[in-house]
């Protein structure tokens, strides 16, 4: 089993009990991603965790795979789609870099709160940019590169991950320059069409790119 996966397996269910740290911000990229599905699309979420958006997602797509990494935390997801009676999430361990192995193309893949945890973002960009359908939507959310700025708890956090990630206790993680992920995105063959930090603070970079 992959490093990583063996980290968010330990923590699904501990996760899973978690509140949203920003409701509104959350609310409000919820809405704009809602805004730009339709009824007829095929979705694909990458590292979606318990699948608490997707299955907020499903009534107004046609059906979306929710896959992550981490079988637990698909677990907590298939149940969570069972108790609601949502039929058309289809939930699958997959790695980034398998899912969505097959003929299939996506109207849009989705990867929230996920590029920050991966070593070589430019390589699952183009992955991405593989799966849509001419003209698909790629929508994403990454906490960036943060300064002083941010609560002292965040920055102490930042200071012992190195420890933590040695004795298993935290994934990998990279933050990257708004900038930077931006230009990747585009290099990747994306044109980006909408983008915002919500919250503003640590930087959680909201980007809606086309598939061009
Ligand atoms: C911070 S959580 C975000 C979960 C969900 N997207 C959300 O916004 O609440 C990151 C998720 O990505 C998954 N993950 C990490 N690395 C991955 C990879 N290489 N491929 C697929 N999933 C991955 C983890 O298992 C975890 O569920």
């Amino acid at each position: 089993m992959q490093k990583s996966a063996k980290f968010w397996n330990s923590i699904a269910e501990k996760y899973a009990k978690s509140p949203i740290t920003d409701l509104k911000a959350y609310t409000y990229t919820l809405d704009c991603t809602r805004s730009y599905l339709k009824p007829d699309d095929t979705v694909l979420e990458l590292g979606c965790g318990t699948g608490s958006t997707a299955l907020l997602l499903a009534p107004h797509v046609r059906r979306i795979v929710a896959s992550d990494i981490a079988e637990n935390m698909i677990e907590i997801g298939r149940k969570k789609a069972q108790d609601q009676g949502i039929a058309n999430v289809e939930f699958v361990t997959a790695e980034l870099f398998e899912a969505g192995a097959g003929p299939e193309r996506y109207d849009a893949v989705l990867a929230l709160n996920l590029l920050h945890l991966l070593e070589d973002v430019p390589a699952a960009i183009t992955r991405i940019h593989g799966l849509l359908k001419p003209g698909g939507l790629f929508i994403s959310k990454t906490i960036c590169r943060f300064g002083p700025e941010v609560p002292l708890k965040l920055r102490l956090m930042k200071l012992v991950l190195p420890l933590m990630q040695m004795i298993g206790k935290a994934p990998f993680v990279q933050f990257m320059e708004i900038a930077e992920l931006e230009r990747i995105i585009t290099m990747g063959g994306f044109e980006i069409i909408e983008a915002g930090n919500f919250p503003p603070s640590p930087p959680m970079r909201y980007i809606v790119a086309r598939k061009v």
